[in-house]
């Protein structure tokens, strides 16, 4: 519509004046549909002075990294660097089956390596800003994808906001600050949906469920690994396939696919007895993820979910729908 591109436009103006003529900027992809809209804004105010970091920490559900290595870059011709880190975060988190204690390890993870690409590549910058003696802080931008509620929530007011960036790796000065870059800081969600299709961005970035950033990490009830993980993304992606096919995907807040990698159950699978795993269902329906309610799938669609899972997962024998409301459950197992 044409409010959606006047939204675009403005910012674009607004960006380009405050990053101004040299400035450089960085923004973090997660795979999600901010993230994406804030720097395909970027993007076309700055061109190639943005460059867009994505932590591949492997615990991304089947096809989300190429959605962004291949699909959003073809969409928006935006700058990428990608790091591959997933054999970091799978070694921290060997042997751990604490869900805090996983949030921590991803957090604590994902933050060093997306520092140490951050000094990669403003390095060029930083030298540059020394030679001429400009303080390096007028050259760091950082992208975010900060919505509207998100603004009223934490009490910001109008305004440019500074943040200090830790920087223990990677070599930046102590003193960097980076400037916020927020595009979306007066947009709700289904608008930043709108300007997201307006952009050209893949649907299934613009339309994507809500996916918690430690990813997969805390929807293997029991160690990561990269086999579960495995195990796990294959399962997920039939039963997103199948909820996409029917239709329901925008009737259905998230639907988490959860694999009890921990638990073992008997079953008859081919040719015989089979000592596999289940997996849970976990489809809620809510306005604002604080409260949710489980969602009333139509049989045949769970059928063919279940049906599809235990033929084409060997390590699946089980498939459960988990009819909790939250609360006392919460939307994720862990
Ligand atoms: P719960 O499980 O608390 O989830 O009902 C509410 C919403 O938050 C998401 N979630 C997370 N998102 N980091 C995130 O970025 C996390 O550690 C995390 N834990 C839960 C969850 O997917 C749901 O949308």
């Amino acid at each position: 519509t044409w409010t959606m591109v006047n939204i675009v436009d403005e910012q674009i103006e607004k960006i380009r004046t405050q990053i101004g003529e040299r400035g450089k900027a960085i923004c973090g992809l997660s795979g999600g549909v901010d993230s994406a809209v804030a720097a395909a804004i970027v993007q076309r105010a700055i061109g190639d002075r943005l460059t867009c970091v994505y932590v591949d920490h492997g615990l991304m559900r089947k096809g989300e990294t190429e959605q962004i290595e291949r699909d959003f870059v073809a969409a928006t011709g935006a700058e990428l660097v990608v790091v591959d880190a997933e054999k970091q975060f799978l070694d921290a988190l060997a042997g751990v089956t604490d869900p805090e204690e996983k949030r921590k390890i991803i957090g604590r993870e994902f933050i060093r390596t997306f520092e140490a690409a951050e000094a990669e590549v403003l390095a060029p910058e930083i030298e540059q800003s020394a030679v001429t003696g400009d303080g390096a802080e007028k050259v760091a931008f950082l992208v975010q994808g900060t919505l509207y509620p998100d603004v009223v929530e934490s009490g910001g007011g109008a305004g440019t906001s500074n943040i200090k960036s830790h920087h223990n790796v990677g070599g930046l000065p102590d003193d960097l600050e980076f400037e916020l870059v927020e595009p979306l800081r007066t947009l709700f969600k289904d608008e930043v949906r709108l300007v997201g299709e307006q952009l050209g961005l893949p649907g299934e970035i613009v339309w994507r469920h809500p996916f918690p950033g430690p990813g997969l990490g805390i929807r293997i009830i029991g160690e990561v690994t990269r086999e579960r993980l495995d195990i796990l993304r294959e399962a997920d992606a039939i039963a997103r396939e199948e909820l996409t096919r029917s239709g329901l995907d925008r009737d259905i807040w998230q639907m988490p696919v959860v694999l009890l990698a921990d638990v073992r159950s008997v079953g008859v699978q081919g040719d015989g007895r089979t000592y596999g795993h289940p997996v849970v269902l976990r489809p809620v329906t809510s306005e604002d993820a604080m409260t949710a309610d489980w969602a009333r799938l139509p049989y045949d669609l769970m059928e063919r979910i279940s049906t599809r899972i235990t033929n084409e997962v060997r390590e699946i024998n089980r498939v459960t729908v988990d009819i909790t409301s939250k609360p006392p459950g919460t939307i994720e197992w862990e």
